[in-house]
């Protein structure tokens, strides 16, 4: 191929190349008919093909698709063969509606439970994240169609997602918002990613060249093309210069002539160009390779829809009540019964193949128990207490009260964040109404990100965690209600008691065009851990109608080299009575570090599945990015020798083994001391303890003397009411030299930078 598209080069004009990085229109690129360059086809996800019904126009009404699960759904699966398999159908739906790549997954991380578009993200946390989405794309391209990760980066939230600057730090940008891009490009190799509307540290994702040129294709090695998110770029030319491969949507003959002057008048390299354009026919021939047509099978996937909306859903809450069965009598309350609210606003909203209301799926399982219903709540949200009489009413005169409560649109959706976590004042009020009532009540809810529970939480018997949970999702809850599945969805992110507890809340939406992640690497469970904070529903929690017990903790050795990593092993029973689904998830916490580090990681999960007593074990490879942190001034990963703690977890809240193994770094880290580098920094510095130990002594002593301490009369504490050394180690060498003038025979300028030479002779 690389043959083919070389000479198509040459014999591109400087307005073919120029036209090919920018879109013919909505979804697809210019096809250039006279060199046989054919025209690509994209269309949204990631939850479902929204194909439009002409793709060369502006239209929002698209071809029926399969509507599956939402990404909170998804993630909570914690499933990443049922993700691949996923994968796979959602490109047998691109190759039958003639779509070439489809736009998704998104990666972009929870950082508050606000973000309006939260529902089409997986995680809180950057590993869980990655693994799901390299195995979607996985599914995906295994099929010959290909993938758009997006947003990248750093696009939070929905405020002012078109133009505000995200203010990371290196080191946060690394650990968080990065690594779930970094795992699914280097694993998957999606054929495209999208870059993201807003800033990061005051430079458009769309021209940023650290994040696209040095970043994504450089260090991570990405070879696909770097698409717009549809309508992020500003200045054609700069985004080229920054990496950006494809503009769309198009037309936009002025950014096109732009270009084509920009490479005339020498301000835009000619080989800039070349390398955007190969990238893009790269794409459109591997495109190319896979004939699109045919149909798909639509109730193999509303099947499979259905089974991955069962393994997503959570159970949060369970006295007893569920699964349901022999009831004589049961109340269907709540308008999302009948119209089932099954996924969000904006563009992964798909025109379904099928659609399952939960009233149906709960009568087709529940037999021959009579079904009742009432609304609940009004389709225009406005307060209506008849409505709630009515529904108490029914759940009185049954023997279970099912509500069935969707947080209405106009409180999520793509395009604007959340304002609060509750539901409507109506919803509220209705559940604890009929919670009061009926002791017997069960709320499922449809939701796409965490809500606060507190006001009406107990007042109920059960709480199912349903999400937009896909057009077959009213069957997947009316599976778990009558114990047709076992439920074994995890959360993939906290569920907050209150909003102002959460991570970013002072920080959040920004203000002045900018919004500082101030909280750093401290978002989700890693804040609420630092903090000791008490939550809703920790990370990683759901319940099951079985119980599983963890024995045996253990690790592959107890001392290990980075390079080779290490592997954890637990044994896992089924200590109930039915069949079941664990998550076991496995943390890393590192003892000692010279950088801050949250105080837990997840690095590792597995889901087994048990039969009543049966005991399986379980093994995790923990590699050397397990134990890794990013160095901003070594600008690179490292690892550090030491104590970790791996601790095996049914939630992040719910340790159930520890292990400690200790960790031999193989880095040789280049010397990063200067000039200011305090006295410690100096002694922990493997090159700077050599350079500086006998002068150290010597510091120490004149210390001691001249300000007492350290002898018998004073202990540690000095005449001067203080342990000296404390507070010299954190001096810089310079500073405590210029006190003690007398001890040297040089100025403390030429013993720092004797030193220093020094220490940086040392291999
Ligand atoms: C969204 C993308 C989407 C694109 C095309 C944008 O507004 O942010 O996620 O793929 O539109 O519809």
């Amino acid at each position: 191929m690389t043959d083919k598209i070389q000479t198509i080069l040459a014999e591109m004009t400087l307005e073919e190349k120029a036209a090919l990085c920018t879109g013919a229109g909505p979804w697809t690129s210019v096809p250039i008919e006279r060199l046989g360059v054919p025209e690509l086809t994209v269309s949204d996800g990631p939850h479902g093909v929204r194909r439009a019904i002409d793709a060369h126009a502006i239209v929002t009404e698209s071809v029926p698709a399969t509507c599956f699960p939402t990404a909170s759904c998804l993630a909570s699966t914690w499933d990443i063969d049922l993700l691949h398999k996923m994968g796979v159908a959602l490109a047998e739906e691109c190759i039958a509606l003639n779509v070439d790549v489809i736009l998704g997954p998104g990666v972009n991380m929870k950082r508050s439970p606000l973000g309006g578009r939260n529902f089409e993200y997986f995680s809180e946390d950057p590993f869980l994240a990655g693994e799901l989405a390299a195995s979607m794309i996985d599914g995906v391209q295994s099929k010959g169609v290909g993938t758009s990760l997006k947003h990248y980066a750093a696009n939070n939230q929905e405020y002012q997602r078109f133009s505000i600057s995200a203010e990371i730090d290196e080191r946060t940008l690394r650990e968080i918002y990065l690594p779930a891009f970094e795992k699914a490009v280097k694993q998957s190799k999606p054929w495209t990613v999208m870059c993201s509307y807003n800033k990061l540290n005051g430079v458009f994702a769309s021209e940023h060249s650290y994040l696209l040129n040095d970043i994504l294709k450089n260090e991570w090695g990405f070879e696909g093309l770097v698409v717009s998110d549809w309508g992020a770029v500003r200045d054609r030319v700069a985004a080229l210069k920054g990496g950006l491969d494809w503009e769309m949507p198009g037309p936009r003959q002025q950014r096109v002539q732009a270009v084509v002057e920009a490479v005339r008048s020498g301000e835009l390299e000619q080989s800039v160009l070349d390398e955007s354009v190969r990238r893009i026919l790269r794409i459109l021939f591997m495109a190319q390779e896979t004939p699109k047509n045919g149909s798909f099978d639509i109730d193999a996937h509303h099947q499979l829809a259905r089974k991955i909306a069962s393994e997503g859903m959570v159970l949060l809450k369970n006295n007893g009540l569920l699964p349901l069965g022999g009831q004589p009598r049961i109340a269907v309350i709540g308008r999302a019964a009948k119209e089932a609210h099954f996924q969000g606003g904006g563009s992964s909203h798909i025109n379904p193949t099928q659609v399952s209301a939960p009233f149906d799926e709960i009568q087709a399982l529940a037999e021959t128990t009579e079904l009742t219903y009432a609304e609940g709540y009004p389709a225009d949200n406005s307060f209506n207490q008849e409505l709630i009489d009515q529904a108490v009413r029914l759940a009185q005169a049954a023997q279970v009260a099912i509500l069935v409560i969707a947080l209405p649109s106009f409180k999520e959706s793509e395009g604007y964040d959340r304002r609060d976590l509750d539901l409507t004042d109506q919803q509220i009020a209705l559940i604890q109404a009929v919670g009061r009532a009926q002791p017997n009540t069960v709320v499922a809810l449809n939701n796409g990100a965490p809500l606060a529970m507190s006001a009406w939480i107990e007042d109920v018997a059960a709480v199912l965690e349903g999400w937009m949970m896909g057009q077959a999702g009213g069957g997947a809850i009316a599976d778990i209600l009558f114990g047709k599945v076992n439920p074994s969805g995890k959360l993939a992110e906290t569920f907050p008691l209150k909003l102002t507890d959460t991570p970013a809340h002072i920080n959040w939406p920004g203000d002045a065009g900018k919004v500082h992640y101030g909280e750093g690497l401290y978002i989700g469970y890693r804040y609420y851990d630092a903090r000791e904070m008490p939550v809703l529903f920790p990370f990683g929690y759901g319940l099951s109608y079985t119980s599983f017990a963890y024995s045996n903790p253990r690790l592959s050795a107890s001392k290990f080299k980075d390079v080779d990593g290490v592997v954890v092993t637990v044994d896992v029973t089924n200590a109930g009575q039915v069949a079941g689904k664990e998550i076991v998830q496995v943390y890393v916490h590192d003892r000692q570090s010279t950088l801050a580090r949250p105080p837990k990681e997840l690095k590792g999960f597995a889901k087994l599945e048990l039969q009543p007593g049966e005991t399986k074990s379980v093994s995790i490879k923990l590699d050397l990015r397990a134990f890794a942190y990013y160095h901003p001034e070594h600008k690179q990963w490292v690892t550090e020798d030491g104590e970790f703690e791996i601790l095996i977890g049914a939630s992040a809240a719910d340790i159930r083994g520890r292990v400690t193994a200790t960790l031999e770094s193989t880095l040789n880290l280049p010397c990063i001391l200067d000039k200011e580098s305090t006295i410690r920094e100096w002694m922990a510095d493997r090159r700077g303890k050599v350079a500086l130990g006998p002068l150290y002594e010597q510091i120490e002593s004149q210390s001691r003397k001249t300000f007492g301490g350290g002898d018998e009369r004073y202990g540690n504490e000095s005449a001067i009411g203080m342990d000296i050394m404390e507070m010299i180690n954190d001096m810089p060498l310079y500073s405590v030299l210029m006190f003690q003038p007398e001890a040297m025979p040089m100025s403390p300028d030429e013993v720092v930078d004797f030193l220093l030479q020094q220490a940086y002779s040392i291999e």
